[in-house]
Parts: structure tokens; sequence; C-alpha cells
């Protein structure tokens, strides 16, 4: 099997080829695949909310902190080549990957951390944009202080993440609603190390005047209200394409949760449960997913 393949490839394999690769092979390319695929599958529907928000279209510069192999920022990057982008990535393989596939006059890569300072981008960016990563993080609120450094005046920050409650679907996929629980215990045992409920607790902070957050952003977006109630929805997937991908993203979803996590899967009844999912006419999901759009408090003081 083709180190990158897309969904419709992934279709077309035979059944057991594709669980072997799918077990075997080593996380640095079930990574590359699946932000591919993934990128793939939300784009389309991300980006229709994305150009309805001002900050994003009026945006010059923008930061994406945490951006993997760069598979969303070279979308974003073609679907408005009038911008300037930069991705901040921990991962050395995953920079050096981004560079080599997508580096040009209004795209590039740097190595660094979200959580550690860079001085060298102060008052750099119109939006710093964190998709799919604050989950990750130690410490998100230091690297929401950071990208306060990093705004221009008057800048904003646009989140994108998982919100696992808001999650709808037509009927749950059990095997991937038992990852995501898996994952979330996981996470929360280690509280230092992410959190798939962070992007509401971000909420809560900003409304609340005890919190350092509330003096450095305002509110300018949500699709969630404080308690995680879901005021809008955001994407719905259904019809045939939109199950094409998702059949891909499960599937590789689930290895990755296996390599990075441990968390193991019954492959052939996870096989049949996703496979089912797709030949099902009728099957929707709403992924829960949070869009949040902080805005710069230009007045505040930040040491
Ligand atoms: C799920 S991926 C999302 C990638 C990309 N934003 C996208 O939407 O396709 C999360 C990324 O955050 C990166 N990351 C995790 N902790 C980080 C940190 N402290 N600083 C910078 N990047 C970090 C990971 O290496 C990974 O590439």
């Amino acid at each position: 099997m083709g180190a990158l393949l897309g969904s419709d490839d992934i279709l077309k394999r035979e059944k057991q080829s594709l669980l072997y690769f799918l077990q075997n092979t080593n996380e640095e390319t079930l990574w590359d695949i699946f932000l591919e695929v993934q990128a793939d599958l939300f784009f389309d529907r991300e980006i229709q909310w994305l150009i309805n928000n001002s900050g994003w279209i009026e945006a010059e510069k923008i930061l994406e902190v945490g951006s993997g192999n760069g598979a969303y920022l070279s979308r974003l990057a073609r679907n408005d080549p009038s911008k300037i982008y930069e991705g901040l990535e921990k991962e050395q393989r995953f920079v050096q990957k981004a560079q080599q596939k997508f580096n040009t006059d209004n795209i590039s890569f740097f190595e660094g951390d979200a959580e550690v300072f860079n001085p060298e981008k102060v008052n750099s960016f119109d939006v710093v944009l964190f998709r799919l990563t604050l989950q990750h993080l130690n410490n998100p609120r230091k690297a929401l202080k950071n990208a306060w450094k990093y705004l221009k005046s008057n800048g904003h920050i646009v989140i994108i993440d998982s919100y696992d409650p808001a999650r709808k679907t037509s009927h749950p996929v059990h095997c991937i609603e038992k990852a995501l629980e898996q994952m979330s215990a996981l996470q929360k045992k280690k509280s230092a190390q992410g959190n798939r409920r962070i992007t509401i607790e971000l909420l809560n902070d900003i409304s609340d005047p005890e919190k350092d957050l509330r003096n450095l952003y305002s509110l300018a977006e949500s699709n969630l209200d404080i308690n995680g109630k879901i005021l809008y929805e955001t994407i719905l997937f259904s019809g045939e394409e939109d199950r094409k991908k998702l059949y891909s993203h499960m599937l590789f979803f689930l290895a990755i949760v296996q390599k990075k996590y441990n968390i193991s899967t019954d492959w052939e009844k996870a096989y049949k449960e996703i496979r089912g999912y797709y030949d099902d006419k009728d099957a929707w999901l709403s992924p829960g997913l949070h869009f949040l759009v902080l805005k710069k408090i230009n007045s505040a003081i930040v040491e």
C-alpha cells in the first residue's frame, strides 16, 4: 500500500490487506495519511464557517499553531492565496515533511512549541489558528497567552476543536465511541496531557472575572454555549461522498489511537461496523466540533 492514500484508494482496498496495513504501519505514516484524510473530510465545511467571520476575511497574515504535516494549512493557502500563512509545529519530522511538500511564497513552517514564548513572532499575525491542537497541550492557557503577544492589534484567535458531548449521529459506531471515551479517560487521568473538553473550559474562563484569560480576550463567536449546548449546527456529514471519507477517517483514527494511546481494537468487529456505516445510505454524523473565535483585548497588560 502506497505511503499516501486518499479515501477512494482506501475504500477500494481489500479488507485483509487494509487491516494488515492499519495494524502494522508505523505511527508516522499513519499520522500522515490520517491528517490528509481528516483535512479532506472537514475542509470544505469548515471554510464555509471561516469565511463568514470578519476577523478571518480581513486577515492578511495567519499563524497555525500545531500545524502537523501541513495538510490543513496548505488547503487554506490554496483556498485563499492572497494571505500569508505560517505553521508552528513541535514535531521536527512534521515540519520537515510540510516544508518539503508545501513551502511556497505564501506558506512556510517552523519548529517551535506553543507553550514556549517566541519573541521573534511578537505583533506579527492577524489570526492565530488552533485547529485540533489545544486538546493536546499540557498548558493551553499558556499557549493562548503567547498567542496574544503574536497577534497584532485587534487580532483574533480562531479555535476549532473537539467537544465530544456535542457529537450526534443517526447511530453510534460503537468502536469509535469506545475509543473516544477511553482516550478522554486517559487524558483525564494524566491531566497534564491534553483535554478534549478544553474549549468549553476556556469559554467559561473568558466569562469569569477571576480568570487571567478574561483580561486578554473577549468572545467574538461560538457555536456552543458555556454549558456545551449547541447554539447552531456547523457540520453535518451525510451522503455517499461524506460516508466514504468517514470510512477512512474512522479506520485511521482507530489505528492512530492504538499506536499513540495503546487503545486496542477488535479489528474484525470494527471493520464490520465501519463498513456497515458506509453502506447505510441514511447514516449521518454531526462531529461535535467547537468553533470559537476570541478577539484580542489590546489594552491588556501581559508579562
Ligand atoms: C491533531 S494534530 C492537528 C494538526 C493540524 N492542526 C490539523 O488540523 O490537521 C495536533 C498537532 O499539534 C502538535 N502539537 C502538540 N503539542 C504541541 C506544542 N506544544 N507545540 C506545537 N505543536 C504541538 C502535534 O505534534 C500535532 O501535529
